[in-house]
């Protein structure tokens, strides 16, 4: 297996980061293990889950099919500086008020992937919802509280 080592300069939740990463490294797991940025997760490793859900330029991706290498002069958004930006504080709410977690171990993919969603504008139908979400698994909820929860911020958030 290569030991090779790659230069990238990416900007991480706004902020500037110069690394050196192992060129087979995954995003997430560079994320997670090289800037202790632990709020994406590692599930399926695959491509399934959803777990691993980050923002690369804008467009969410599966961290765990994209390598850290890749993402040279990228901008990359995690779920720590998403909530950090304030800009899903209605979304969490919504989930913590209708218990659209449990393990909370999706949770992070799903809201990443729910705002993309919702900022599309308008109020998309369930079925819409559900097709949108359907490359995140949960284990836990059965999907009804999450669905309900991204159907009220949509209608909310096309009230304001
Ligand atoms: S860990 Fe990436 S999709 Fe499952
Ligand atoms: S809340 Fe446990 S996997 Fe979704």
């Amino acid at each position: 297996m290569s030991d090779r080592t790659i230069a990238i300069a990416i900007t991480v939740n706004g902020e500037p980061v110069h690394e050196t990463v192992e060129a087979r490294k995954t995003l997430v797991d560079f994320l997670r293990e090289d800037l202790g940025l632990t709020g994406s997760h590692v599930g399926c490793e695959h491509g399934v889950c959803g777990a691993c859900t980050v923002r690369v330029d804008g467009v969410i991706v599966r961290g765990c099919l994209m390598l850290a290498a890749q993402c040279d002069g990228a901008r990359i958004e995690t779920i720590e500086g998403v909530s950090d930006a304030g800009t899903i504080a209605d979304l969490q709410d919504a989930f913590h008020k209708r218990n659209a977690l449990q393990c909370g171990f999706c949770t992070p993919g799903m809201l990443l992937t729910a705002q993309e969603l919702l900022q599309r504008g308008g109020v998309p139908s369930r079925d819409t919802i559900r097709h949108y979400l359907s490359g995140n698994y949960c284990r836990c909820t059965g999907y009804q509280a999450i669905v309900d929860a991204v159907e009220a911020v949509a209608q909310a958030r096309g009230r304001t």
